[in-house]
């Protein structure tokens, strides 16, 4: 029916009419529901910016605290739901633990299932923002083998988050507001992106009108892989090979990417929107310079990483293709100075846009034009032909 036009990746197709976030990839722009992203990491917190993406405003003074208070009375998971985490391997990596567990959650809340009702839509919403730092936290645990931890609702989410993973049943925790601070602004720049592949996933499955907890567990899945949200992780085992096996030459490294060598693509850099320099990835630069010099320590790695980025940036193959380091190139090296293994990386970008993925399903839900996602296909296979009886083949 009508001219079906061929677009693998959807480089120019359009799902969708949205009013959350605005990007202007070739000015390097950002906006959370007109706000600009420098103001909000400077300004917001975390919550605000995620009652901001899905609610539309900002809040009041009163809607904050009731919208705080909600979360918090929701971070507990159930007992049963705790056990889960003792099937899978020790060793398993957090982000299939965290998407099973966001699914599993449609078995413990069936009041969920109808994505029309407005007020189970709601208590959704809570208990995702809730449980989801609670369930990363215990993913980590598991993966150390150490006790979990019961929430502090006394914390704010941040802080309940780092105690949840860091801290010891027993004992005080005590953690650097700075700390604290630098993963909050780190949340409020993951919080959205518009329709990036797990965003996209997230409202492709709920045009099914699949629940949220369903959407968002598949929206974790697609942030897993290393060209989206697993790029974290990419980066900064590109940047420890660059020093542990290829000592520390970069110039090798970026001449064997240019070469297009099997394996060797500069993680971190480039992006199908940003034509220019990520806005989110300056202010992560500068956070990271902030956290080291804070902690005192010189990380090797944020130097080989400061020295790719100059050299690619200096390169007329990075300059043609209008390669720029993106939010995932200074990440990593921020979360291992906090103590973070690699591993957890793409989890706390999970943790982050989070709400993004809320909002958008939330949007997609409401909107009278929204149809099941179902693209179409040029098919390329065999044309008829007879069945061969399996004496004949
Ligand atoms: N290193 C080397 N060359 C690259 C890179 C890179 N990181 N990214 C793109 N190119 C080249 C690519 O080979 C192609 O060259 P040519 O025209 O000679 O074939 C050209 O640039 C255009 O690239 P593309 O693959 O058509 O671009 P895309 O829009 O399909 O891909 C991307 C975007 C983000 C998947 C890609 O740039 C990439 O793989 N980057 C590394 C992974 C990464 O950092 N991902 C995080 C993205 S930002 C946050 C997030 O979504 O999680």
């Amino acid at each position: 029916t009508g001219l079906v036009t061929f677009d693998t990746g959807y480089g120019n197709t359009a799902s969708c009419a949205s009013a959350i976030t605005y990007i202007d990839g070739d000015a390097g722009i950002l906006r959370y529901r007109g706000y600009p992203i420098d103001q909000l990491a400077e300004s917001s917190s975390f919550l605000e910016t995620s009652y901001l993406l899905i609610y539309g405003e900002l809040p009041s003074k009163e809607q904050l605290e009731s919208f705080t208070n909600r979360i918090s009375r929701h971070t507990l998971l159930h007992e049963d739901l705790k056990r889960f985490f003792d099937g899978f391997p020790r060793d398993a990596h957090p982000m299939p633990v965290l998407s099973s567990a966001v699914s599993a959650l449609s078995t413990f809340y069936q009041d969920s299932l109808d994505p029309f009702d407005e007020d189970a839509v709601e208590l959704s919403t809570v208990r995702l923002l809730a449980k989801v730092p609670t369930i990363a936290a215990y993913a980590y645990k598991k993966s150390i083998g150490q006790p979990f931890l019961y929430p502090d609702n006394s914390l704010g989410l941040v802080e309940n988050f780092l105690r949840m993973t860091f801290g010891f049943p027993a004992e005080p925790y005590e953690v650097d507001p700075d700390f604290v601070r630098a993963l909050d602004v780190l949340l409020i720049l993951h919080a959205d992106h518009e329709q990036n592949c797990s965003t996209s996933t997230v409202r492709m499955v709920g045009s099914s009108q699949a629940n949220l907890f369903a959407s968002i567990s598949a929206g974790i899945n697609a942030l897993f892989g290393p060209l989206h949200g697993g790029a974290n992780q990419a980066v900064l085992e590109m940047l420890q090979r660059i020093r542990d096996v290829e000592e520390g030459n970069v110039d090798a490294f970026v001449e064997r990417v240019k070469k297009k060598e099997k394996g060797a693509r500069l993680m971190g850099f480039g992006h199908r929107v940003y034509k220019n320099y990520d806005p989110r990835a300056r202010i992560v630069k500068q956070s990271a310079d902030d956290i080291l010099k804070k902690l005192g320590v010189s990380d090797q790695l944020l130097d080989i990483a400061k020295a790719l980025e100059e050299r690619a940036l200096a390169d007329d193959y990075f300059v043609e293709r209008k390669l720029y380091p993106n939010v995932d190139f200074y990440t990593g090296v921020i979360y291992r100075a906090m103590g973070f293994p690699t591993k957890m990386f793409t989890v706390l970008f999970a943790l982050g846009r989070l709400p993004g993925w809320i909002a958008h399903w939330r949007e997609m839900i409401n909107d009278p034009s929204t149809k099941i996602g179902r693209p179409r296909q040029l098919y390329v296979g065999a044309t008829e032909r007879p069945y061969v009886p399996m004496a004949n083949r």
